[in-house]
Order: C-alpha cells, then sequence, then structure tokens
C-alpha cells in the first residue's frame, strides 16, 4: 500500500494489491479525477486518461473532464459536489489544488462516526487542499487506502477563510466520475417490514438517485448503491459500491450525460439542506466508502463485510460473540408482569439461550403505543421489584439481561411532554403530525441530549444491563427548532443526526461493556453510521422466515452477518401470517446474529427439544455465522424466486454452512445442484445435513466425504423433495462442511 505523489507529473496514485485510484492537478490548476479500479502499476503516469488537453472549462462547456470535487457556475452542468451561496448572492466555486498531505494511518472526524485504524501502519491518508481565492473557500479532501482492502474512503472538510459568512447548498461526502455509463444502478429499497429489496436496473441519461429526507436513513432505501456490468453476477464481473457512513437524509446519485460518462455522487442530501459557514468555521462532510471488485458482488460485499465489522464497528462487543437471545416483544408486546417474564427467561434458559431482552412496555404507563416516550421510570405494577430486581432474578438464571429503549421519542401522554412541550419538534404555528402516536425529540438541543445521556445512564446504572435495543419508530415532521434563527433552519435534519451521535457516543463510551443494538421499526435506520456505535441492528420487523430470505439478502450486500439482528418467531407469522416449520425459522435466522421473539413456555416439548438443537448447533458454529465470509449463492430475486440459497464459510476455508431454501414445493422436480464458492480446491469435506432428522430417505446414497474442487465446479448435490420424507413448502435444509 502506498501513495505517490509526482511532482513531474503532479499526479497521486493511492494503490494497494487491489485497487488504484489516481488524481491529477490539471493545467489549469483542478484537481481532475484519473482511475479508480484494478490495481494499476506503480511509478507510472496515467494523465494521458484525462480526456484532451485541458484549459478550462470556458471553452468546453458541458464536456466530461472528470474532477474529484465539482461545482458549479464553471461551465460543467453535471450534479455538483459542492453548491455554496456567496456574500454577493452568486454560486460561481472553482476549486484550484493548493497542498497536500500524506499522512500515516487515518484520523477520526469530529461529531461524525467513521471508520479507524487498529495500526498507524494498515492505511494511508491523502489530504490534498484545494481553494478558490475569489470565493475564500478552502476545501479539504481526505482519502484513505487501507492496505489489503479493495476500496477508498473519502470526505471533505470545507472551511470559510473569508471575511463573510457563506451558505453550503450541498456539500457532498464525495464525487466519482466513471469514464462510460455501461452500469445498472443496484440498490435496497422497500418500506417497513420488507426493507433491503434488491432493484437493480440500467442506467440511463439523466439523474438517478436513491435518498431520505426523513431525518433516519430510512427502511425505503438504504445509503448504499452499487454500480454492476450488465453481466455482473455474485462470481463475476465488476462493481463499484457506494456506502454512506451516515444516518440522516442521504443521497447516492449517479448522472450519465450525453457523452456516455457518468458521475457518481454521495453526501448528506442536498434536499431541504443548508449551512451557514461564519468565516473560520468548517463543515466536515460524513465519509463515504467507494470499493471496487472485478470478482463480482460477493467479493464487493466481502469488503465492505471485512471494514464495516473490522474497522467501522468499534467498542468491546465488535470480535465477541454475540449472544443468543430472547426477546419478549412477540411474545407478550405490552402485556406482561415479572413473573411472566421470568417464566420466559427460565424456559429460554433451560433451552440455551444467552441474554433476555425486556422490549417496550416497561416503564411510565405504556399498556398501549399511546403514552409515556420519555417517561423512562419503571412501572412498579408491572415489575414491582424495578429494573434490578427483574434483571437480578434474570442473572440468577445464569442468563444476562437487556433493555429496550427509544430516546429519541416523547408521547403526546408523558410527564416530559408537560414539562418539555418544546422538545418535541414542531413548528410553533402548526399541529405536530403525529406518527406511531409519538413525536420526535429536537435532538440538535445541546439540552435535550445531556438530559437524555443523564436518564439512560441512570436506567443503565440502576441495574446489571448488558445490551440496549436502542428503536426509533417514526420520522421526522415538521423539521423546525426554536433555537436556530430563520435562516439556518436548513441546518437542522444533520444537526439533529449530530446530537444522536453524540448520545450515542457518550453513552457507548460510558458503558464500554453494553452490547448496543441499533433498530427504527426494523430496518429504517440500517446504516453504518449506526453501526459505528451498535454493532448490530434489527434487520426488520417482519419475522416471517420466507420475508427474512429477501430482507437479509439484500441487508447483506453492504453488511456484515454480524450485524445483521435475526429472530425466530412463532406461527402463524405475525406480519405476514405464515406457517413455517420452526426448523426454516432457524435456518434463516442462523445467518446473523440469532435471537427468538416468541414465548418459549406455550410449545409443546418436541418445540422446545428443537430449539435446544437450534440453540447448541448456532453455539457450535457461531464463529461462522458471525465473522464467516458470506457468500451468496441464488438469488430470491432471480430466477422463479422459489429458491434461496447461501452460505458462509470460514476464512481458512476449513468449515462452511450452506443453507439452501425451498420456498413453494414442486411436483416432480429434476435432480438438482448447487455450486459451492470460497473452500480450498484441495481439501476433502465431510458434509453433513441439518435438521439431522431430514436426512435423505431413499435417495443415492450420499458420499460422506466430498473434494472442494468438485463441490466448487460440479456443485453439491441437492437432497430432492421427491425423494425427501419431508416433503412441502417453506422447507430448507443446512449442509455442514468440515474439512477432513
Ligand atoms: C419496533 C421494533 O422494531 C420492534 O421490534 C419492537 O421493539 C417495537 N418497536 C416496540 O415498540
Amino acid at each position: 500500500m502506498a501513495i505517490e505523489w509526482s511532482a513531474e507529473t503532479r499526479e497521486f496514485h493511492l494503490r494497494n494489491d487491489q485497487v488504484s485510484y489516481v488524481i491529477r492537478v490539471l493545467e489549469n490548476g483542478s484537481l481532475g479525477h484519473v482511475y479508480f479500479g484494478a490495481a494499476l502499476a506503480q511509478g507510472k503516469s496515467y494523465g494521458h486518461l484525462v480526456p484532451g488537453e485541458f484549459f478550462g472549462f470556458s471553452n468546453r462547456l458541458g464536456q466530461p473532464v472528470p474532477l474529484e470535487f465539482p461545482s458549479g457556475g464553471i461551465g460543467d452542468y453535471r450534479i455538483p459536489a459542492l453548491a455554496v451561496e456567496l456574500p454577493d448572492g452568486s454560486g460561481v466555486v472553482d476549486l484550484r489544488y493548493r497542498s497536500h498531505r500524506i499522512l500515516p494511518g487515518k484520523a477520526g472526524l469530529p461529531g461524525l462516526p467513521s471508520t479507524y485504524v487498529d495500526l498507524g501502519s494498515e492505511a494511508e491518508t491523502l489530504e490534498v487542499t484545494v481553494a478558490d481565492h475569489v470565493a475564500q473557500i478552502e476545501v479539504r479532501l481526505l482519502y484513505t487506502i487501507y492496505r489489503d482492502r479493495p476500496l477508498v474512503v473519502r470526505g471533505a472538510r470545507i472551511a470559510n477563510s473569508g471575511t463573510a459568512a457563506v451558505v453550503l447548498r450541498s456539500a457532498m461526502s464525495a464525487s466519482l466520475d466513471l469514464p462510460d455509463s455501461d452500469w445498472e444502478f443496484l440498490t435496497l429499497s422497500g418500506e417497513w417490514a420488507r426493507e433491503c429489496h434488491v432493484e437493480r436496473l440500467a442506467l440511463r441519461p439523466g439523474r438517478q438517485s436513491v435518498s431520505s429526507t426523513r431525518g433516519a436513513s430510512g427502511h425505503q432505501h438504504n445509503p448504499f448503491v452499487a454500480l454492476t456490468r450488465p453481466a455482473t453476477t455474485e462470481e463475476y464481473g465488476e462493481a463499484y459500491g457506494f456506502s454512506l457512513v451516515y444516518s440522516g437524509n442521504f443521497l447516492l446519485e449517479a448522472e450519465v450525460e450525453p457523452f456516455g460518462t457518468t458521475r457518481m455522487r454521495a453526501g448528506v442530501n442536498p434536499d431541504g439542506f443548508s449551512w451557514l459557514l461564519e468565516p473560520g468555521a468548517e463543515f466536515v462532510t460524513p465519509e463515504a466508502v467507494l470499493a471496487f471488485s472485478r470478482a463480482g458482488l460477493g467479493e464487493l460485499s466481502d469488503a465492505f463485510h471485512r471494514l464495516f465489522r473490522e474497522r467501522l464497528a468499534g467498542g468491546a462487543w465488535r470480535d465477541r460473540d454475540r449472544p443468543i437471545v430472547i426477546n419478549n416483544w412477540e411474545a407478550t408486546y405490552f402485556d406482561f408482569d415479572e413473573p411472566k417474564l421470568l417464566a420466559i427467561a427460565s424456559t429460554a434458559h433451560d433451552l440455551g439461550i444467552e441474554l433476555f431482552v425486556l422490549d417496550d412496555g416497561w416503564f411510565g404507563r405504556r399498556d398501549n403505543d399511546t403514552t409515556s416516550l420519555g417517561d423512562w421510570q419503571v412501572n412498579l405494577s408491572k415489575l414491582p421489584g424495578g429494573l434490578d430486581s427483574l434483571a437480578r432474578k434474570v442473572e440468577d438464571l445464569g442468563m444476562r439481561f437487556g433493555i429496550w429503549i427509544e430516546p429519541e421519542m416523547i408521547s403526546r401522554q408523558s410527564q416530559l411532554f408537560a414539562q418539555h412541550p418544546e422538545w418535541a419538534i414542531g413548528i410553533p404555528t402548526r399541529p405536530r403530525t403525529e406518527g406511531r402516536n409519538q413525536y420526535v425529540l429536537d435532538m440538535s438541543r445541546p439540552e435535550v441530549v445531556n438530559y437524555l445521556f443523564q436518564v439512560v445512564s441512570g436506567i443503565l446504572g440502576s441495574a446489571p444491563i448488558s445490551y440496549v435495543k436502542w428503536d426509533m419508530n417514526r420520522n421526522i415532521t415538521e423539521p423546525h427548532s426554536p433555537t436556530l434563527p430563520a435562516w439556518r433552519q436548513g441546518e437542522f435534519m444533520h444537526r439533529y443526526s449530530l446530537g444522536v451521535y453524540s448520545l450515542y457516543d457518550r453513552l457507548t463510551k460510558a458503558f464500554p461493556g453494553v452490547l448496543f443494538e441499533s433498530c427504527a421499526g426494523g430496518g429504517g435506520r440500517f446504516d453504518p453510521g449506526m453501526l459505528a456505535f451498535a454493532p448490530q441492528a434489527w434487520a426488520s420487523d417482519d419475522t416471517d422466515a420466507i420475508e427474512r430470505l429477501k430482507i437479509q439478502w439484500g441487508t447483506s450486500l453492504p453488511y456484515p452477518l454480524s450485524a445483521i439482528s435475526a429472530h425466530v418467531s412463532a406461527v402463524p407469522n405475525h406480519q405476514v401470517g405464515r406457517v413455517t416449520p420452526l426448523a426454516t425459522r432457524a435456518a434463516v435466522a442462523f445467518f446473523g446474529v440469532l435471537g427468538y421473539e416468541l414465548d418459549p413456555t406455550t410449545l409443546s416439548a418436541q418445540e422446545r427439544a428443537e430449539i435446544a438443537d437450534q440453540v447448541a448447533f448456532y453455539k457450535q458454529w457461531r464463529e461462522l455465522f458471525q465473522r464467516g465470509r458470506f457468500l451468496r449463492l441464488r438469488s430470491p430475486f432471480e430466477g422463479d424466486r422459489d429458491e434461496t440459497a447461501w452460505m458462509t464459510v470460514a476464512r481458512d476455508a476449513r468449515s462452511a454452512v450452506v443453507g439452501h431454501y425451498r420456498i413453494l414445493s414442486r411436483p416432480n422436480p429434476g435432480p438438482q445442484r448447487l455450486r459451492l464458492r470460497g473452500l480450498d480446491p484441495a481439501a476433502s469435506y465431510r458434509v453433513s445435513i441439518w435438521p439431522s432428522a431430514g436426512q435423505v430417505a431413499g435417495g443415492p446414497a450420499r458420499p460422506i466425504v466430498l473434494g472442494g474442487d468438485e463441490l466448487m465446479a460440479a456443485g453439491l448435490v441437492l437432497e430432492s423433495n421427491r425423494a425427501s420424507a419431508e416433503r412441502g413448502d417453506f422447507r430448507a435444509r443446512l449442509y455442514v462442511l468440515e474439512a477432513t
């Protein structure tokens, strides 16, 4: 890994064994983008890749000169990275190279989550300062390249070096120009209970984007986009991935212009955004991660998984086994008392489950969702001994204890609202819109963040609490803060996110042993910004195994299994009414951080025995399920959409677990094989099936030991449900591979 600077060619070459990123100071001093993709040889100039000789935009209006941080008003009419309103009302900014520094390692960002290094030698950072002496704007562009990751992490720090205030209208984290447009725009889109469905459409002339204006990244679009060649598969072909380390209003946008080039930009959504930059002040953008793969989406995902798990997630839980939880939400909803909870916990403990999570309803007078958010005092009629007594009883069983909170929210019916109505976001002259009967607290106010820190710290200090599920069940409406003057209201949404980060930062530092799980009505804020504080997230309120195949498949494009919280729930499923076998529910939830969300006291002895077997199986393979290399094999979004397959394989390829899911049973199915990936072709693997009761009945004898070469080239012969004793819909089989 190295960052080269050639004073002669005025080129920067950020390079490791997998990727190169080349930047050139153009003849007129603008910072031109030359190349990002597979690694190129060192010590050479690539300046000839910049189209034509560059004299400036005035005589080449609209031509696709690639720029690192484009701005408007100087002839580049494509989507800008930077848009500024200057004191004279104009918006022309023309950034030219001023200086640069090459630094070991990677620095953090003030107020924002970011990727990091454990050792300074893991990465190098290039900081290029570009400036416009007329506009008196100075931008420090940051690029980090790690030694062994096929990606570049980018960001920008935009400063006002003048004597009058300016207004930022758009301040992107990164812009990337690609020389052609033969790409498909892959997004993870959906809604509540059906998050992260894969959408993939060819780029066309003009702009296409995903974004949020909700105050959270949202269920609707994840802050992730991949550009893939039309022929790119999981295994083959080029793909670029763009991810934003941010949890608020975001924009990921592509523009194809008439010369057929593509520009991508990623950053805080300019829609509704403005930022007053006083003289000497600086705006720091969130980080964007730009990754590249020549070997399909599988390799692209692996780059994101490793970065997010190893160098974004922080704290004591980063590398630790995540506990198997039992959560009482779908078991009881708001209707519980201490004996009921202890019965659930005690039965769960007998099955091997490790942590009991007390979900919504333990505080104030919260017997339904109309009341008490903000009143974080325990409801003594439900829990007479308080959280401490319950937590200690759970610990006495031999389990850990965790709680649900939704700190950013306030119910109209609450003592907090009676005391501080002004803390609820709204515009004084308008009624506030309710969502789930609640309002959102103004997290842009430091006194609100301070108050919540005191309250949540008090709760976490009051009992042995090892885990927190931090929920956020509605988005922001009537965005406005009375603490900001009229001309700064465009800052509100970003300041809200900064307030959330500040609270997370303080709490995770004050309680380093607590495992935080983020949640926003399921996957409504499943993004890298949250992962920096909470290394796992509740992927969806939809716990149906068949729906989860799609949700977890899509979520796994950027996010590692260690981040994807997945629970086995009761049937008929509460979201879709579907009845699936218990083994299938587990076989899906295994591929993530496993939990249960049902009342085990109501199950039959046989079902409880099955769960005990599942828990034991998961514990045996937890390392693989939480930290293995995840490979997607058959997509629920492609073909007849009746099948899904994926696998997780150890980094040393000595073991793997393959999941194969058949949604609807087929009459007279043909023989089927599933080609595996990521194995050692020279190794022999002992193959066993889980659950073992489903061993092939009446089929041809299956060899027990198979070669990695055969499993990857010829494939694993799948059990046909013609031969299976257990024919039916919604079937799952796991194949466990152990190198002999
Ligand atoms: C939404 C979450 O996603 C659920 O799991 C549950 O915690 C409820 N909120 C509780 O209100």
